[in-house]
C-alpha cells in the first residue's frame, strides 16, 4: 500500500543540519494499522508528514499503491508511473495523492469558530458535491464516528474524546484509503484512548481503511497494531509483527519500550537500588514465554526435576494480536550445576532466557 525507500529528511544548513528522517525504508501491506513508535525527536512527525508531503523528503522514494511513485532529488519531486516515464509532481498529481491520505493529530486541529458540522463538511468543499449531498455525506460520517447528536455543538463543547471523533470523521470526508495519526491518543485520558483506539480498529476492518500509526506510547501499539517500527535518530532500527517484536527485541531501545510497557523494566532499576536484598547469592534470570509455551507448568516441573528453588519476583502476562505473551524475573537458588542444568532446560522448551545476574 505504502513502500518508502531510503527515504531522507534534513533540517537546517550543512555542520548544524539534523537528520531527522535518514534513510528510513518500511513497507505498509493494505489494511495494516503500521505503529511507528519512537521517543520524542526520533523523527515520526517528520516521516509521517514525508508521507502525504506535507514535507518534502530530500532525498529517496514513495510508492503508493494504485499512484505509482515519487522520487526526491535535490529538493524536487518526480512522478514516475508504471511504465516507467518521468516527469515533475505535478500540483494536481499532488492532490490527488493527497486527497487518498486522511491525517489525525495530537491536538485534533479542529476550526474553532466551526460547529461539528461544518468542520467536517470543509473537506468537501471543492469536491464538486451539492449542499444535500454533502449534509448526508457528513451525517454518514458522524454515524460512523458515533457523534451524530454532536452536529451543531462548537468544539469547545466537546471532550477530548469527541473532538478527535470528529477530526476522524473530517479526515475520512474523502473517502482516503490511508489514515495517518500522528499522536491522536496522546492528548487523552486513558478511558478516551481506549475508546478511539477501539474505534480506529473497527474503521480498519469495516473500511478496509490502512492506517500508519505514530506514537510514543508502545501500549498503543499493543492494543491495536500489527506490525510496528521503532525510530531512533531518525533511523528505524527494528521493524517486524508486534508479537515477534514484543517477544524478542533486538535493538535496545525496543527493550527498553517493551520492558516499560510490561512492567518487568522495573527489575533493572531494583537491582541498581536494591541489588543485595534481591539477588542474594542465587541467579537472577528473566524468562519470556511465547504463545508455544505459556499453557506449561515449567516453574514446578524444573523445580522438582533439578531441586532448585524457583522464587518468582515479577511477572506479566499480555494478549497480542489474541496470542499470550509471559514474562517472569525469577530467582534461581540451588547448587550452580543444578541452576545451569534447570536453565538449560527451560531453553529446551523453548522459554527465552537471559540471566540478569549471577549471585
Ligand atoms: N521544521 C523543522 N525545522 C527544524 N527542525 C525540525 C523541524 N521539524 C522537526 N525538526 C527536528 O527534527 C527532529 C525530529 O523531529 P520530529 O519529527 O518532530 O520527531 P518526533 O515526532 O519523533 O518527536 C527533531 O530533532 C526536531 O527538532
Ligand atoms: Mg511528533
Amino acid at each position: 500500500m505504502i513502500e518508502l525507500e531510503a527515504l531522507n529528511k534534513s533540517f537546517g544548513a550543512k555542520d548544524s543540519a539534523v537528520r531527522a528522517v535518514d534513510h528510513v525504508s518500511l513497507q505498509v501491506n493494505e489494511g495494516d494499522i503500521y505503529g511507528i513508535v519512537g521517543y520524542s525527536g526520533a523523527g515520526k512527525s517528520t516521516l509521517v508528514r514525508c508521507i502525504n508531503l506535507l514535507e518534502l523528503p530530500d532525498s529517496g522514494t514513495i510508492r503508493v499503491a494504485g499512484f505509482g511513485a515519487v522520487s526526491f532529488e535535490n529538493g524536487r519531486a518526480f512522478f514516475q508511473n508504471d511504465s516507467g516515464a518521468r516527469e515533475a509532481l505535478t500540483e494536481k498529481r499532488l492532490k490527488l495523492l493527497r486527497r487518498d491520505m486522511g491525517m489525525i493529530f495530537q491536538h485534533f486541529n479542529l476550526l474553532d469558530r466551526s460547529t461539528v458540522f461544518d468542520n467536517i463538511a470543509y473537506p468537501l468543499k471543492h469536491s464538486g458535491m451539492g449542499k444535500a449531498q454533502i449534509r448526508a455525506r457528513v451525517l454518514e460520517l458522524l454515524e460512523l464516528v458515533d457523534l451524530r447528536e454532536k452536529i451543531n455543538a462548537y468544539p469547545s463543547e466537546l471532550s477530548g474524546g469527541q473532538k478527535q471523533r470528529v477530526a476522524i470523521a473530517r479526515a475520512l470526508a474523502n473517502n482516503p484509503r490511508i489514515l495517518l495519526s500522528d499522536e491522536a491518543t496522546s492528548a487523552l485520558d486513558p478511558d478516551a484512548t481506549e475508546s478511539i483506539l477501539h474505534l480506529l480498529k473497527e474503521l480498519n476492518r469495516k473500511l478496509n481503511l490502512t492506517i500508519v500509526l505514530i506514537t510514543h506510547e508502545m501500549a498503543v501499539v499493543k492494543a491495536i497494531c500489527s506490525k510496528v517500527a521503532v525510530m531512533e535518530n531518525g533511523r528505524v532500527v527494528e521493524q517486524g509483527e508486534v508479537y515477534k517484536v514484543f517477544s524478542e527485541p533486538q535493538a535496545t531501545i525496543t527493550r527498553k519500550f517493551v520492558d516499560s510497557s510490561s512492567g518487568l523494566g522495573r527489575i533493572n532499576k531494583l537491582i541498581d537500588e536494591h541489588a543485595n536484598v534481591i539477588s542474594g547469592g542465587g541467579t537472577l534470570i528473566r524468562l519470556t514465554y511465547n504463545k508455544d509455551c505459556v499453557g506449561d507448568a515449567l516453574i514446578s516441573e524444573v523445580s522438582r526435576r533439578y531441586g532448585v528453588n524457583m522464587n518468582i519476583l515479577l511477572g506479566s502476562l499480555e494478549i497480542l494480536q489474541g496470542s499470550p505473551l509471559g514474562g517472569l524475573i525469577v530467582l534461581v537458588e540451588g547448587e550452580m550445576d543444578a541452576r545451569r542444568e534447570a536453565i538449560r532446560y527451560l531453553c529446551e522448551k523453548n522459554v527465552i532466557v537471559e540471566v540478569i545476574e549471577h549471585g
